[in-house]
């Protein structure tokens, strides 16, 4: 089982692996026909214990366009919804399908199937993370701006799943992430602990978002309420100040990029001048979900791209 290809997260893989498949993402985008039987014959399960627009159809048209199929389900379908185990589930689904996506609440689900199956595990989002978001992120940085190592990147809101995984690749890809947030919703001393351990990278938490979007090559935000948050009232409270808009974005270098995984909340963390304004690259972002996860599919799969 140690040498399934699972994508759980950007700090679980090395540099060189990641590299791989954004160089990937990057051929099967230039040229989709060329790989549409990559994955003949294989079969993606995805379960979702959360809704998704991007996620859901972008893994279904990817995996079909490279000749594969998929499956769809949902807890309340699933004897899971009923008590089965998730290592049970995750036994019976491997001999079944060749890889599972997954999106669901606690990474811990995640781990515990990876744990389980004998086929790759895909993260399609946890409480804790997003990164299958985060590859499509930088497929779409680098097409616009060339490299990513050693630019800045100023996420403006709660250090949430996104943000986590943008730390996560700050580190794998050497550049520098400044997270603007109030200390509530700051990134967790340990994921900071660990930045730091790794000496690649570098990631800075401030608590006024002009001191992190002040030259930066890139503008982040997220809403203000991810799908488990409860804490409505004290998010939108504590977090309106850190919304972009278009006076916070002029402080940011003059061709920086915007990006937000969606859906957006305009008018709370985004304004709509901004978000369709002339320095965003959301929809190149959503579209790239789509080629950075068929990148993803391959390399989980062995086919060769
Ligand atoms: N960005 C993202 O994951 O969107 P969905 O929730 O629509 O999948
Ligand atoms: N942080 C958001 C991302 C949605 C794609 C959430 O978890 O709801």
């Amino acid at each position: 089982m140690t040498n399934v290809r699972h994508f759980l997260d950007i700090d679980r893989l090395d540099t060189g692996t990641l590299r791989h498949i954004l160089d990937r993402a990057a051929t099967i985008k230039k040229n989709i026909d060329a790989h549409r039987s990559a994955l003949a014959g294989r079969t993606l399960a995805m379960i979702f214990e959360k809704p998704s627009t991007r996620t859901r159809v972008s893994f279904e048209v990817g995996m079909r366009q490279l000749g594969g199929d998929v499956v769809v389900l949902k807890p309340d379908d699933m004897q899971l919804g009923r008590g089965e185990t998730i290592g049970d589930t995750a036994r019976v689904l491997s001999r079944y399908v060749d890889a599972v996506m997954v999106r669901t609440m606690g990474e811990e689900r995640v781990h515990e199937l990876a744990k389980h199956a004998s086929i790759p595990i895909i993260n399609g989002l946890t409480d804790q993370s997003h990164p299958c978001q985060i590859m499509a992120d930088l497929l779409t940085f680098e097409e616009h701006r060339g490299p990513i190592t050693g630019k800045v990147v100023a996420w403006s809101g709660d250090a949430n799943n996104v943000a986590v995984s943008w730390i996560h690749a700050a580190v794998r890809f050497d550049f520098e992430i400044r997270v603007a947030c109030p200390e509530q919703f700051g990134p967790s001393p340990a994921l900071l602990e660990w930045a730091r351990n790794e000496k690649r990278g570098r990631v800075v938490h401030v608590k006024d978002p002009e001191d992190a979007v002040r030259n930066a090559d890139c503008v982040v935000t997220d809403t203000w309420v991810s799908m488990n948050n409860t804490d409505v009232e004290e998010r939108h409270a504590g977090l309106a100040p850190y919304q972009v808009n278009e006076q916070l974005m002029s402080l940011a270098n003059s061709d920086a990029l915007f990006m937000h995984c969606l859906p957006a909340h305009r008018g709370e963390e985004v304004t709509d001048g901004v978000i369709d304004g002339p320095h965003s690259v959301v929809w190149d972002e959503a579209e790239n979900r789509l080629h950075a996860q068929k990148a993803i599919l391959a390399w989980c799969l062995g086919a060769k791209i």
